[in-house]
């Protein structure tokens, strides 16, 4: 058979360039999970796989890997953004460091109930951060874990006020906007990675955290925690990110059953926090940790956090426009 040079040239760049462009093909995909079992991030995660095998015909599914064995939630972020991790589930918090923007919505006392948190994240708000996100910090989110507030533990004592807090150490994640709150309540908090967190608290490095109660329970907290605080400041929100250069190498198809997949997911996810969280809470206190309310129906906490760490973040979340927005939408008062 003859053929010439050039011939041979065209067809090896004709098969290389499709093997180049060809979309991926049937996969089972990696996705972190930085909670343990039990908790809203495997939810999320189980519901996606369940909705994605039957979006793809069973082409694609995807397998959780829990408890940060994957890495610390804010390393997960960048392997996915280098197209070495698939999907990751995290909170929200461990995003901001990535996408500065996202902070909004980890601003204390902005987002207050499971209705507030679902507006902002499926509205044009949440579409925005999935714009910003991609920009910053190349994930893409797809869809959303509701935890609940994230209650503060602690081993020593049961804090009412501010001032109960002092003396404590808290761990909290290694974000800014958290950080300056704790400090607005006149503690130094420290920021640790979520995936060293139960050993801080069992070896006593930190004598408390805050998370929801759903996780405190997926993460065994209880063995070495006592005290809660029904503390209202962060209405925990958890992202599953796609790494947007596996999502690029995705056919049309394959990239509409991922996002499908990904919309079923967060609306399971916001029915598995209603019928979960008041269980788990009182099985919490079954197993003896204590829980009480903050005095004054929490006016001194919400005071002192968003009169002194709103103004310092405007600049970071992209203007003090961009908190109004959020607030607008949540039907609040703006800052002037
Ligand atoms: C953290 O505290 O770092 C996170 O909120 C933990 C989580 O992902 O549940």
């Amino acid at each position: 058979m003859a053929f010439s040079i050039k011939g041979l040239k065209t067809a090896v760049f004709a098969a290389a360039l499709a093997v180049a462009v060809s979309p991926v093909s049937a996969k089972n995909f990696k996705i972190a999970v930085g909670d343990g079992a039990g908790g809203t991030q495997e939810a999320l995660g189980k519901a996606f796989i369940e909705a994605l095998e039957k979006n793809s015909n069973k082409k694609h599914t995807a397998t959780l890997f829990l408890n940060g064995q994957l890495g610390s939630e804010q390393d997960t972020v960048n392997n996915a953004a280098m197209g070495a991790l698939d999907f990751s589930i995290l909170a929200i918090n461990n995003i901001t460091p990535f996408s500065p923007s996202v902070g909004t919505l980890t601003l204390p006392y902005v987002i207050l109930s499971l209705e507030d948190a679902q507006k902002v994240t499926t509205g044009p708000i949440g579409q925005q951060l999935v714009k910003n996100t991609i920009r910053d910090a190349n994930v893409r989110i797809i869809g959303w874990a509701y935890s609940g507030f994230r209650v503060l533990s602690n081993s020593k004592k049961p804090v009412k006020s501010v001032a109960d807090l002092d003396g404590l150490v808290v761990r909290v994640p290694k974000n800014a906007i958290m950080i300056e709150t704790y400090k607005s309540w006149g503690i130094n908090p420290t920021p640790m990675a979520w995936s060293e967190t139960f050993a801080g608290l069992q070896q006593k490095v930190v004598d408390g955290q805050d998370n929801p109660y759903i996780t405190i329970n997926a993460m065994k907290f209880y063995e070495v925690q006592k005290y809660v605080t029904n503390l209202r400041y962060i209405f925990s929100i958890e992202p599953l990110v796609v790494s947007e250069s596996l999502f690029q190498d995705l056919s049309k198809e394959d990239q509409q059953a991922v996002l499908e997949a990904g919309k079923a997911a967060t609306a399971f996810s916001a029915s598995f926090l209603k019928e979960t969280e008041d269980r788990i809470k009182k099985e919490l206190s079954e197993k003896g940790m204590e829980i009480s309310d903050p005095a004054d129906g929490e006016k001194e906490f919400i005071d002192k956090a968003t009169s002194t760490v709103w103004p310092k973040f405007y600049e970071s979340i992209g203007g003090k426009d961009k908190l109004n927005e959020v607030l607008t939408a949540l039907g609040r008062e703006t800052v002037k």
